[in-house]
């Protein structure tokens, strides 16, 4: 038997702040931490945290939300660039201080104590204590959504030696859950995969033909 459904958004009485509330404390999805790094049109480097993060392509193509009133948004609009710097937790208190919303022109990676390096193929730095970069040319945004092409990637040299998961630990990855709390890689399982002949095998009965 299945468990009993409870809307989430069948809501009355609330004040737009409490249903904000409401919605952040039931969106229970996890979503790993990104800074997104930028420069204005006059080449003021700008970095913000990001969590609505994910990728469209490997090493493709990517996207992202962006609140539209943001540095981070008006800068990838008007230079049509920016650069996708992952974190470690190793760095999460610096780089929780380019979360805070500072007036334009302040350069928050010099304010996170964190270090700029030129990128390979754009204008925007990489942040060089990330240990994985994506260098990206703004493709297409509409309301809050921004999507870049990668232009060019890099990753620090102890990410390219091993297996998938030992790299995997390596970069050390903070995945925000939400109410001001991220986690980290714990318990890994193989996924369930069938191909469409396993499936058959051991489903002999349910073809997928009508
Ligand atoms: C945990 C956390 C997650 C966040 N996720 C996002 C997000 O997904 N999208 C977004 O636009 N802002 C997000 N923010 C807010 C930005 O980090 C923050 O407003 C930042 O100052 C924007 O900087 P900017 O104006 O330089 O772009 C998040 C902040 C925190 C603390």
């Amino acid at each position: 038997m299945s468990a009993m459904k409870v809307s989430l958004l069948a809501l009355e009485g609330l004040s737009p702040s409490q249903l904000l509330n409401w919605k952040r404390e039931m969106q229970l999805i996890v979503r790993p931490v990104v800074v997104i790094s930028t420069v204005d049109r006059e080449g003021n480097p700008n970095a913000a945290l990001k969590t609505n993060f994910m990728i469209l392509k490997a090493l493709e193509a990517v996207a992202f939300h962006c609140f539209p009133f943001h540095d981070t948004y008006e800068n990838i609009v008007d230079t049509g660039e920016f650069v996708v710097n992952l974190p470690s937790e190793e760095i999460a208190e610096k780089v929780m201080v380019t979360a805070v919303d500072f007036p334009p022109k302040v350069n928050e990676i010099e304010k996170a104590g964190l270090t700029a390096i030129p990128s390979e193929k754009v204008k925007p730095p990489r942040i060089a204590e990330c240990k994985l970069h994506m260098e990206c040319k703004l493709k297409w945004y509409k309301d809050t959504i921004i999507v870049g092409e990668v232009v060019a990637a890099s990753a620090d040299e102890e990410l390219i030696q091993g297996g998938y998961e030992e790299r995997q630990r390596r970069l050390r990855q903070m995945l925000f859950l939400g109410d001001w709390k991220y986690g980290k890689i714990g318990q890994v399982s193989e996924l369930p995969h069938k191909t469409y002949d396993t499936y058959v095998k051991h489903n002999p009965f349910r073809t997928g033909k009508p």
